[in-house]
Order: structure tokens, then C-alpha cells, then sequence
């Protein structure tokens, strides 16, 4: 799923390439799996106070995802409950197709109370590293991806050389592909000063996890040289936290609800799926998450493979595109519901 030695998707010629069509490069993210609360914009209740049933119904998603196709699976300590959730599950199945990728650096702090004053707390130590590490090897040897959770300048832990040795060793030891997560307006200096850090002389990091949708554009910048550079390319956010659904909170993105209902009722999928083809069509190679939290949303989400968006399509929804700083302080202002 994550080889980037393979280009699944040409952008021009795509729509003649049936062999490399229906190619799954859709992964499960596990966010909205583990915490009965999340951040995005939720329109409709959901009650998620019963834990046990809570957990029964994430399980379903994944297990759906499986049978779908779907081998790549997200997933993270600051995650609740998704971590232990993917373990449970893994120990019911005997493939090797199967990847998982984790993270470490977020604590989940919130006890699943909504409530919580303070969901989630990061920290990007050795001392983190090392307890997050003690539970998440147990998901070898599905796991290949490992990753830094929102790796940022300020933690300084791209200059961390206790962490880096040992990311280093981890990766060496287990065959991991390690990995930073980004996240804000400064995505691609991230990912840039990261491309920098090298160990024994070769360039350490193998996989970028970047948020990417028609409204943060931002990856494209750096995309075709992470890919000409052999790195794995893992899209997040693709539905911008549920920004893409029509919401009156939301006057400014009148024109891009219009656009998207059209396209939606073109090829007779949810505007979930436009959005995610959206990604999977721009971003050659890259794997897009689903965050789907119910298995009707996973459904939904899996008619992305279903049909190719046309060059013009595709130019009409990026002309949907904002500045950073204006999609990420609108993020910012997204509630735990
Ligand atoms: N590394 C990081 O810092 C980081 C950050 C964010 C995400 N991620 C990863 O990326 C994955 C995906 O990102 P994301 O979940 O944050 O963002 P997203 O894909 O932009 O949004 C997911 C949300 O969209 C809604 N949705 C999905 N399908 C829908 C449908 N068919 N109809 C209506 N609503 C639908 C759901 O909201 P409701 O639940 O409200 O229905 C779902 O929780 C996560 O699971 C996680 O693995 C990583």
C-alpha cells in the first residue's frame, strides 16, 4: 500500500488506465474510532456515552474497511481507546497484507468525558517515546509505519538526537518506516527542515502525513519532490474535519457547497467521496485516510474508488483553495463533540 516505487495514478492519462483505476489506496484512520469525542464539525447528535457499544461499533468499521479491501490503518496512542481497539482486532486476523501505522508524542487525557477541559497532551520527550513505544510494539509485526504525532519546530524534536537514535534504532531493529505527522500553517517548512535530518549520511524520514484538501492546497508544493525522493505520501483531513458538508455557519463556502453537490449528483456518490477522490487524484501515490466514524460513512467514503474526476472537475475544485493561516484558524476554532 505504501511502496512509492509505483505511480498508481498519472494525472493526465489516468482516465484511460483501468488497471490502475481501481487500485485501493484508501487507508482507515482510527481518530474518530477511539475517542467518542473528536474535533470537526459535527451537524447531527451522536450519543457515544455508551463506551462498550461505542467500542463495538469501531470495531464493525474496521473490520468493514478490512473486508473492503482497505490494509493500511492509522492509528495512535492519543487516539483513546484506538490503539488497544487495532490490537484486539489484529489478534482475529492471520495476513500479512495487513500495514499498521502508529504515532507517538499525543497522551490521551480526556477519559472519554466530554467535558474533559484538556483532551489530549503532547510531548515530545525520550521518556514519551519510550512509554508510548512499551504498548504500540505490540501491534509487530503489522507494524510498519512509526511516526512522530505532529511534529512541529517549537518542540524542537527534529533537532532531538536522544530521540532521533532512537527512532533510528527502532527503525533498524524493526524494519519500520518512520514517519512525521504535520499539522498548521507551516506544514511544508516541517516536512522541509525533516527531508534535512539525516542519519549515518542518509536521509532519515520515509513517510509525511500532511493535512491536504481543496481548501489547504499546501502539500502540492512539496509533493512531487517527496515522491521523486521515493517518500510515502499519507493524506489526512481530506474532508477539511466535515467543513466540506453544507453548514450555515459557514456563508463563505456557499460556492464550494454548490460545486460539490453538482459533482456529488454527476457521479452519484456523497460529497465525502468527492473530496476524497479530490486527494487521490492530485496527490500521485498517496494513501488518503478515511476518518469515517460509522460504517455507513465507511461505505460512503469507499465510492471514491468508484469513478475518476474529469481535468476540469478537478480545476474547479481547486479554485476552492484559501491561504493557511485562514484554514488553519478556522480549524482551530473546531470543538471536541
Ligand atoms: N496526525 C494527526 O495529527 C492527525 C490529525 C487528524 C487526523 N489524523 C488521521 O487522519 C484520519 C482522517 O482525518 P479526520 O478524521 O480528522 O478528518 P476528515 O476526514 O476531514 O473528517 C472525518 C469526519 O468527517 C465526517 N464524515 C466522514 N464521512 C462522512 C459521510 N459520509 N457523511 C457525513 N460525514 C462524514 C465524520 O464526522 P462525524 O463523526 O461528525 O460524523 C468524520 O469524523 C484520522 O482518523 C486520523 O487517523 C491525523
Amino acid at each position: 500500500m505504501l511502496s512509492s516505487n509505483k505511480i498508481y495514478f498519472v494525472f493526465n492519462n489516468a482516465q484511460n488506465d483501468n488497471s490502475k483505476k481501481n487500485k485501493i489506496m484508501i487507508g482507515l484512520g482510527t481518530a474518530a474510532l477511539g475517542r467518542p469525542q473528536y474535533i470537526n464539525v459535527r451537524q447531527e447528535d451522536c450519543d457515544n456515552s455508551n463506551l462498550t457499544e461505542f467500542r463495538k461499533q469501531s470495531f464493525s468499521v474496521i473490520e468493514d474497511a478490512y473486508n473492503a479491501g482497505i490494509r493500511y490503518f492509522d492509528t495512535a496512542p492519543g487516539y483513546g481507546l484506538a490503539e488497544e481497539l487495532v490490537l484486539e482486532w489484529l489478534q482475529t486476523k492471520n495476513d500479512k497484507t495487513i500495514e499498521i501505522g502508529t504515532k507517538w508524542g499525543y497522551t490521551y487525557t480526556a477519559n472519554f468525558d466530554v467535558n474533559a477541559a484538556v483532551h489530549e497532551v503532547k510531548e515530545h520527550s525520550l521518556a514519551k517515546l519510550n512509554e508510548q513505544w512499551k504498548f504500540s510494539k505490540q501491534l509487530l509485526p503489522y507494524l510498519k509505519v512509526y511516526q512522530i504525532h505532529s511534529a512541529t519546530l517549537e518542540t524542537g524534536v527534529l533537532e532531538n538526537e536522544d530521540v532521533l537514535n532512537e527512532l533510528a534504532h527502532l527503525k533498524k531493529e524493526h524494519n519500520l518506516k518512520i514517519g512525521i505527522t504535520t499539522t498548521g500553517t507551516n506544514q511544508i517548512e516541517v516536512i522541509k527542515k525533516a527531508l534535512k535530518v539525516e542519519i549515518d549520511g542518509e536521509q532519515f524520514f520515509d513517510l509525511f502525513q500532511v493535512t491536504y484538501n481543496f481548501l489547504d492546497q499546501s502539500l502540492q508544493e512539496i509533493s512531487e519532490e517527496l515522491l521523486s525522493q521515493n517518500k510515502s505520501i499519507v493524506i489526512k483531513e481530506a474532508l477539511a474535519n466535515g467543513r466540506v458538508f453544507r453548514n450555515e455557519n459557514y456563508p463563505h463556502y456557499q460556492k464550494m457547497y454548490a460545486t460539490l453537490e453538482d459533482l456529488a449528483s454527476k457521479y452519484n456518490v456523497g460529497i465525502d467521496a468527492i473530496a476524497l477522490k479530490y486527494g487521490l487524484q492530485t496527490i500521485p501515490n498517496a494513501t488518503v485516510l478515511s476518518g469515517a466514524s460509522n460504517t455507513n460513512q465507511f461505505s460512503e467514503n469507499l465510492k471514491a474508488n468508484a469513478f475518476m474526476l474529469s481535468d476540469d472537475d478537478i480545476e474547479l475544485l481547486s479554485s476552492f483553495k484559501v491561504s493557511p493561516d485562514f484554514y488553519w484558524t478556522e480549524r482551530k476554532q473546531l470543538q471536541w463533540n
